[in-house]
C-alpha cells in the first residue's frame, strides 16, 4: 500500500507544480528575500556586510558565518583575482597591520593567502613588509605592541603623508603587552585609556579627511589554565576591561570595532605568540 501511495503523491505535486506556477513561486521567493535584505539594510546599515566583523555565529572550526551575508572562502587565486579587480577599478590595496603579535598573525594569514611564494611565520618583533606588483598589493606589519606615543606618531605621520605613502586600510589592536609588562595593574589600564584617548582623534581624521578605514581588533580571550606562570596576569577579566575601554572610546571615532574574534577558540600559551 505504502509503495503505491508514493507515486500518487509525486503525481499530485507535479500536477499542481508545473513550470508556470513554479516561476511565480520563485518570483515570490526572490522578492521576499530582496525585501527582507532591504529591511535589514535600512534598519541596521548600508554597509554591505556590517556583521562580517561583529555579529554572527561560529558553526565549526575555521568558519565564521555572519548574519545577513554569506562568507566565501577565498582560495589563493580568488584572493589574487579580487585584488586585481580592485586595482583595475582604480583603487589601491595598501594595508597596514599595526599592533602586537595577534595582529602579526593576521598579517601572516593575509600575506600567505596572496603570496605566490610561502612567507615564513616567525615571532618577529620588527616591522615586516610585503609587496606584489602584479596584483598591486602592499601590506605592512608595524610592530607596536603598546598604545603609546610611538604609536601615536605613526598615525600622525600617516595624516601628514602623501596619499601614496598612506595605507587605505589599517588593522590594529593591542593590550596583552600592557597587561603583562605592568602585571595587570589598575594604573596601566587607566594609562591605556589615556593613551588611546590621545590617538582616537587621529582615527577620526584619517577616516574623514583621508578616507582611510581603520579596524580595531578586540583582544581574543585566552585559556587561563594553559598560560605559563609568566603570563598568568593575562586573565580574561583583564582582557575584557581593555576591550571595554577600546569599545567605549572608539564608539564615536570612525574606527570599526572587530569583535567577532571573541567567538574564536581560546588561545593557550603556545598559541599566544608574544
Ligand atoms: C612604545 O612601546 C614600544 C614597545 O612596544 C617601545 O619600543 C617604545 O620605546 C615605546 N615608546 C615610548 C615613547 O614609550
Ligand atoms: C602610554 O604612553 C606612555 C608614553 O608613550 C608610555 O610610557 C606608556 O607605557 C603607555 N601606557 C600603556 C599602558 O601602554
Ligand atoms: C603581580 O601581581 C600579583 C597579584 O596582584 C602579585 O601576587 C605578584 O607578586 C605581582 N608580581 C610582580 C612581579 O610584581
Ligand atoms: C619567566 O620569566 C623569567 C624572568 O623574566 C625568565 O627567566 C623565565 O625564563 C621565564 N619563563 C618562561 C617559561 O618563559
Amino acid at each position: 500500500m505504502a509503495e503505491q501511495q508514493r507515486p500518487t503523491t509525486t503525481h499530485e505535486i507535479t500536477y499542481y507544480l508545473n513550470i508556470e506556477n513554479a516561476k511565480i513561486i520563485a518570483l515570490f521567493m526572490v522578492t521576499g528575500f530582496l525585501m527582507y535584505h532591504g529591511v535589514i539594510h535600512l534598519k541596521y546599515s548600508n554597509d554591505t556586510c556590517k556583521w562580517l566583523l561583529s555579529d554572527g555565529r561560529f558553526p565549526g572550526y575555521n568558519t565564521w558565518q555572519p548574519y545577513g551575508c554569506m562568507m566565501h572562502k577565498y582560495t589563493k587565486s580568488d584572493a589574487r583575482m579580487c585584488m586585481h579587480y580592485i586595482s583595475y577599478w582604480g583603487k589601491r590595496n595598501h594595508i597596514a597591520f599595526l599592533g602586537d603579535s595577534r595582529i602579526r598573525q593576521l598579517y601572516y594569514e593575509f600575506v600567505n593567502l596572496l603570496s605566490n611564494e610561502p612567507v615564513k611565520n616567525y615571532k618577529a618583533h620588527t616591522n615586516l613588509h610585503f609587496k606584489d606588483d602584479e596584483i598591486k598589493v602592499s601590506a605592512d606589519f608595524l610592530w607596536h605592541p603598546m598604545v603609546n606615543t610611538s604609536m601615536f606618531y605613526v598615525y600622525k605621520s600617516w595624516l601628514m603623508n602623501e596619499p601614496l605613502n598612506r595605507p587605505n586600510q589599517i588593522i590594529t589592536g593591542s593590550a596583552t603587552w600592557s597587561i603583562k609588562l605592568n602585571n595587570a595593574s589598575e594604573d596601566a589600564l587607566k594609562n591605556f585609556q589615556v593613551n588611546l584617548t590621545m590617538i582616537q582623534p587621529l582615527f577620526k581624521n584619517l577616516k574623514a579627511d583621508k578616507n582611510t578605514d581603520i579596524i580595531w581588533m578586540l583582544q581574543d580571550p585566552v585559556d587561563e589554565n594553559r598560560l605559563g606562570l609568566n603570563r598568568s596576569m593575562i586573565t580574561n577579566r583583564q582582557i575584557d576591561q581593555y576591550n571595554k575601554v577600546a569599545i567605549d572610546l572608539l564608539d564615536e571615532s570612525q574606527a570599526k570595532v572587530w569583535s567577532s574574534s571573541d567567538f574564536w577558540p581560546k588561545e593557550s600559551d603556545n598559541q599566544l605568540k608574544i
